[in-house]
């Protein structure tokens, strides 16, 4: 063996003998300040995209039973936590409407109405906030009697994919010319990327960006989020749309084909039971990639830190550095606030 070997041991005689060039891999950890230069992975508060929960009226903040601690809130107070968020250096929101249930129908024609709440919140909260990188949810479930993402065949009871992309694409169409900086479809419908590019370049909106849900999963990890819209599958799932949980490769087959067809960022849903997917997409692709850390996950760590079971505090630091770790670039999360203030305090 050489001095300059890094080899840890030699065979003498047939056995191994451990040598003193053996790597003392605890330096590294010896002390915070040591700790915190040679981390990988750090986390800031522009990495987070907030989703809110928005309704009708003033003066109104409900709390959605199954999010303790999260709010669906009148566009008066959203304000108000859109301006906090922004002074805690969060840069971006995700917004989701609560439709008025006489507004709902099987075309899901109020997602384009243009003085939609949706459509005002846009434009309310670039005009409190110029700054800040508004997103959009684009998906009829909202909208639907029938909770679904797209338009219902009823005889069948399938999910048109043609007639859902027309509608979901005069929704987008309305996103942009109320405001929003980027619409963020979550329907899973085929084609829908580049209907929506062509759509946005046709009327002139070169300025708008698209974050797809590229792999959206068929996951029960969604229910919380259901009960803040009342947005529920009135029959069936969404199996027929959304990914099975048991594939990888279709994951990067959907990914690819949004960013060929125009997709700015690309997301993966859920997140933390989907670290190896959030990877897999990284690896191959070259726009930013997102992750949504969602209700159903938001919801577990609350549940266990009420019963005193998890320290929150470390468990969101924790979770969030894991998806950051696993390759995304953003995490929309409902943790978002918590872990801004967490980290100001460092
Ligand atoms: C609907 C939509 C869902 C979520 C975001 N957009 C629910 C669903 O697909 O049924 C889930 C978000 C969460 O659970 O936090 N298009």
């Amino acid at each position: 063996m050489t001095t300059q070997s890094f080899c840890k041991y030699e065979f003498i005689k047939g056995e191994i003998k451990y040598s003193r060039m053996q790597r003392r891999n605890r330096i590294l950890r010896k002390s915070e300040a040591i700790r915190n230069m040679v981390a990988e992975t750090i986390l800031t508060p522009s990495d987070f995209i907030v989703p809110l929960f928005i309704d009708e009226g003033e003066h109104i903040a409900t709390e959605i039973p199954s999010m303790k601690g999260y709010y669906r809130r009148s566009l008066d107070l959203t304000i108000a936590e859109v301006k906090e968020l922004w002074s805690l250096g969060i840069q971006s929101v995700l917004l989701f409407v609560k439709a008025a249930d006489e507004t709902k129908d099987n075309t899901g024609k109020e997602a384009w109405n243009p003085d939609g709440l949706m459509q005002r919140a846009i434009k309310e909260i670039k005009n409190a906030l110029p700054e800040i990188v508004v997103m959009t949810d684009v998906a009829l479930d909202p909208y639907s009697i029938y909770g679904h993402d797209g338009i219902v065949d009823i005889k069948k009871g399938t999910i048109l994919n043609d007639a859902t992309v027309d509608a979901l694409t005069k929704m987008s169409l309305s996103h942009a010319a109320a405001g929003a900086d980027f619409i963020a479809p979550s329907d899973m419908m085929d084609g829908r990327i580049g209907a929506f590019r062509k759509a946005l370049e046709g009327n002139n909106f070169t300025e708008v960006g698209i974050m797809s849900y590229s792999a959206k999963y068929a996951s029960c990890f969604y229910g919380p989020f259901r009960d803040a819209l009342d947005s529920a599958p009135g029959f069936g799932d969404k199996k027929t749309y959304q990914m099975n949980y048991a594939n990888r490769i279709e994951a990067i087959n959907e990914t690819l084909q949004d960013v060929e067809q125009g997709a700015d960022i690309v997301m993966i849903k859920p997140a933390m039971a989907y670290l190896d997917i959030i990877r897999d997409v990284k690896n191959v692709v070259t726009v930013p990639v997102s992750a949504y850390h969602v209700s159903g996950e938001y919801a577990m760590i609350k549940a266990a830190a009420e019963r005193g079971w998890l320290d929150e505090n470390k468990v969101i630091i924790e979770s969030l550095t894991s998806i950051k770790r696993a390759g995304a670039d953003l995490i929309a999360t409902y943790f978002a606030k918590d872990a801004a203030k967490l980290l100001q305090k460092g």
